[in-house]
């Protein structure tokens, strides 16, 4: 059976997509839907079997912790066992929006949600489509990104039906992410915060991530993440000479080759693809995994990504890159 799409451009159809998430989310079943991020694969994250439904459609380890959305300060609050008052100025400035804040876990919370450790990611999302389902249902929602465990993002309905197919029986189309990669995630646990995933928001108290060294305190820190099929590579150049050397000292045919670029853009060498996209964090952030997905799609065998311009603004773009090369 095809999954189901629905659409929300209107009023009457917004609402409709709304209960009918509701009824299945609250029969413990699960929905591929927009927030304003990546699209997440979600459910009744106070129900353990149903979370459990989750790992399986993603084919995800059991210990990659899910983040728990809600829709207001209340729920979240009823997520954690402490509400320190980082938690509380961080959500005043941040909320709703791509921020996650790592708490200590309230009992309610089922293990499954928190991979068996003793917290839990909490964010309140600003997309109006998941607020409303929240609020329709009265419970939170466990939610990972809808796409097949080290597989990209999905920034569109089209990427989760290809990447879930049936796995998703219900999708539903909130048009394309706004911000385009995952919320940064932070450790409120220690002191001072730890940013254990970087993302849109900056937060400058807080310490940078740990990356290779130590232990894993977040799973999608791992090294290989957010990858798509064909093999990345970041590389720079100051004119198409020079792109087009180094595109002949690698062993893979020019038609196979696709570039991102966003500066130096090549006109004339006759590659498979290139993709523009515009010289600025968000417009970026909210392109990429859209053309990563298109790279995938039409065969592409070596992406080539023109190195980003330096600065805090890039540090999330960055890292996601870092990992899918
Ligand atoms: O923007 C987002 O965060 C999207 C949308 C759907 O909200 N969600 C998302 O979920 O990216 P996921 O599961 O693909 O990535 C969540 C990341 C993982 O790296 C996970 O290990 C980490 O957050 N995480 C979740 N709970 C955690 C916890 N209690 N402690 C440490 N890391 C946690
Ligand atoms: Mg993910």
């Amino acid at each position: 059976m095809e999954p189901e799409i629905l659409s929300t451009h209107t009023a009457a159809l917004f609402d409709y997509a709304v209960q009918r998430a509701a009824e299945r989310l609250r029969a413990g079943q699960l929905v591929a839907l927009p927030t304003e991020t990546v699209y997440g694969l979600a459910a009744n994250a106070w129900d353990d079997l149903a979370v459990r439904r989750i790992f399986e459609a993603k084919g995800r380890p059991a210990e990659n912790p899910v983040i728990v959305h809600v829709a207001g300060v209340e729920l979240a609050r009823a997520s954690v066992a402490e509400w320190p008052a980082v938690a509380a100025e961080l959500a005043a400035a941040h909320w709703p929006g791509p921020l996650t804040m790592v708490l200590p876990r309230a009992e309610r919370i089922p293990l499954s949600v928190t991979a068996g450790g003793p917290t839990v990611g909490v964010r309140w999302p600003s997309h109006p489509f998941i607020q409303a389902v929240i609020r329709a249902c009265g419970f939170p929602l466990a939610a990972p990104s809808a796409n097949r465990s080290n597989q990209l993002s999905p920034t569109n309905a089209e990427h989760v039906r290809k990447g879930l197919g049936r796995r998703a029986p219900l999708i539903i189309d909130g048009g394309q992410s706004q911000i385009g990669i995952e919320s940064t995630v932070v450790d409120l646990t220690v002191s001072p915060p730890r940013i254990l995933r970087p993302g849109m928001i900056e937060l400058p108290g807080a310490q940078g991530h740990p990356g290779s060294k130590g232990h894993l305190r977040s799973p999608g820190l791992m090294p290989k993440h957010y990858a798509p099929r064909a093999r990345l590579v970041l590389w720079e150049w100051k004119n198409e000479q020079e792109l087009a050397a180094k595109a002949a000292a690698a062993a893979v045919a020019r038609a196979k080759i696709h570039v991102i670029a966003h500066t130096h853009i090549p006109l004339h060498e006759k590659f498979g693809r290139v993709a523009v996209i515009p010289d600025d964090a968000e417009a970026y952030a909210r392109a990429l995994y859209a053309e990563l997905h298109q790279c995938d799609e039409t065969g592409a065998e070596l992406i080539v990504v023109e190195a980003l311009p330096p600065g805090e603004k890039w540090r999330g773009i960055a890292d996601r890159l870092k990992r899918a090369s």
